[in-house]
């Protein structure tokens, strides 16, 4: 089971996720290696959001003998990674399930209204047959994940899960309020929000700690 559940929140704090999210947050942490914790901790991360899925059995035949085996059993899944820090999340997912079908979303936080601007939306064929989890590293406002379920559901998913790395309170509330049949899976939830927006004590832009861009 998750360590932690709650109100439609579950943490996932297992110790080797609490000890890199630690290096996460340093600021002396380079790029390079706060985009590889990223992915480990996507992958961690994956372990316990997928932990309910269904499998079925299939007769395989190993060296030995025949043997009825588990794989997964639909429905199929779909990542949608929340451009653009939600794309370190998404690496270490796929790494998990490479057969993924993968949809992507493009919102920024306009800096002075801290409100969600879309700009891209490319999603499969299908979502109300598929088990969707939407990724992105940061719920701060909520403004952002609140609006992409909103897009996801308009193109008809139904079964839905967030996933993100570190999660403020006030986000929390905001996408519980918005999207009440949507479970949040979230590494960590930190204090509060600074007057700007940026989760604290946090760990800076996402965005611009993956790419280096600051
Ligand atoms: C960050 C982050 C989330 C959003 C969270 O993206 O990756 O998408 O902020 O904030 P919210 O919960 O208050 O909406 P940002 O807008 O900085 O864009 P970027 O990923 O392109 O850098
Ligand atoms: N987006 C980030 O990347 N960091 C924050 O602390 C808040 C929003």
């Amino acid at each position: 089971m998750p360590d932690k559940s709650r109100d439609g929140v579950i943490l996932v704090d297992h110790p080797l996720i609490r000890h890199k999210l630690t290096l996460m947050r340093r600021n002396d942490t380079p790029s390079n290696l706060f985009r590889r914790l990223l992915r480990e901790i996507a992958g961690l991360l994956t372990y316990e959001v997928l932990r309910d899925v269904k499998l079925e059995t299939v007769t395989i035949e190993t060296p030995l003998e025949t043997m009825e085996a588990e794989r997964l059993a639909g429905p199929k899944l779909c990542f949608v990674s929340i451009l653009r820090a939600g794309n370190g999340l998404l690496d270490g997912m796929l790494d998990m399930v490479p057969s993924a079908r993968v949809g992507t979303i493009g919102l920024y936080r306009d800096e002075a209204t801290l409100q969600p601007v879309q700009y891209y939306l490319k999603l499969p064929e299908g979502m109300a047959g598929r088990l969707t989890i939407v990724v992105d590293p940061m719920l701060a406002t909520g403004g952002s994940a609140a609006a992409a379920i909103t897009r996801i559901k308009e193109a008809g998913a139904k079964d839905i899960r967030f996933a993100c790395l570190l999660a403020a309170p006030e986000g929390i509330k905001t996408l519980r309020d918005a999207h009440p049949d949507v479970p949040i899976y979230t590494a960590a939830i930190d204090r509060q929000l600074n007057e700007k927006g940026y989760i604290l004590p946090g760990l800076g832009d996402a965005g611009d700690r993956i790419y280096g861009t600051r």
